[in-house]
């Protein structure tokens, strides 16, 4: 199988590694149903992807077989972001190019220095995804990953943008909400819930994220209990990079 490196994935300071690794034990007791997860927001920028790439990153550290599919095809920022590069140079290849070639799934799967985290990357964005997604392709995509690894982590394009996130979560087991502290209303949450039950696809849970540390507290307090009846995961700090 091929095999690329990340090369700028980030050191996170302790508060927020102890926090993904809160949210990775509570995905770890939903039960053996529950492997298919897509990591979604309402809004862009409120850190689907850091949450996915970190989750990721430490379920695969504590030894269980994880692949992260990129199927942010409009505006994927993985490669850019955590440097992905083939290992031993030349072109790579991802979810975009399975989905409108004929590639094999094989072709596009990838080891990493984690022994047990693969990785589907999404390197070219296409303009118009939402075709690819409703093909056969990405159903059979995601049956594969489901029979390969005990957990698919699938970073998922904003909700209230496209109906790319729908389409994704009909095909998963649950999704677990990412939320922008500060910045994302409770109206536009509850819509993304709304969204989700439309789409058959389970809230896993909310991850009230990029929090900055000071605010922290009055923020919890005035949002506690805000997601009623949904689990309430982690909440990652905010750090400034
Ligand atoms: N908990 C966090 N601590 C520090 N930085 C964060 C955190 N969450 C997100 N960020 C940073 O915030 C920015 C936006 O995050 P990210 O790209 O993950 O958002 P996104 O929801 O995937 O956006 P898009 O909808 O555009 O795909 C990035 O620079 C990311 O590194
Ligand atoms: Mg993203």
């Amino acid at each position: 199988m091929n095999r690329l490196k990340l090369e700028t994935m980030p050191e996170i300071p302790y508060a927020l590694q102890e926090a993904i690794n809160r949210l990775r034990v509570n995905v770890s007791f939903l039960g053996n149903e529950i492997k298919k997860i897509m990591i979604v927001s309402a809004l862009p920028n409120e850190g689907k992807s850091f949450v996915t790439m970190q989750l990721w990153k430490q379920m695969a550290e504590s030894g269980t077989p994880t692949i992260l599919l990129d199927a942010d095809l409009r505006k994927s920022v993985l490669q850019e972001k955590y440097g992905i590069a083939a290992e031993q140079g030349g072109d790579i290849r991802g979810t975009s190019h399975y989905l409108s070639q004929k590639l094999s799934i094989e072709e596009v799967i990838y080891h990493t220095e984690l022994e047990c985290g693969d990785l589907i990357p999404n390197i070219d964005n296409v303009i118009n995804p939402s075709m690819l997604l409703e093909s056969e392709r990405f159903e059979q995509l995601l049956k594969y990953v489901e029979e390969h690894y005990r957990y698919v982590f699938i970073d998922a394009p904003p909700l209230e943008m496209v109906g790319d996130g729908e389409k994704i979560g009909s095909l998963c087991d649950g999704a677990i909400l990412v939320v922008r502290g500060q910045a994302t209303s409770k109206k536009i949450v509850k819509n993304s819930i709304r969204q989700l039950q439309r789409a058959g696809c389970p809230l896993l849970g909310v991850v009230l994220n990029r929090v900055e540390v000071s605010k922290g507290k009055y923020y919890y307090k005035k949002y506690g209990g805000k997601y009623g009846g949904y689990n309430y995961y982690a909440d990652p700090y905010y750090y400034k990079e």
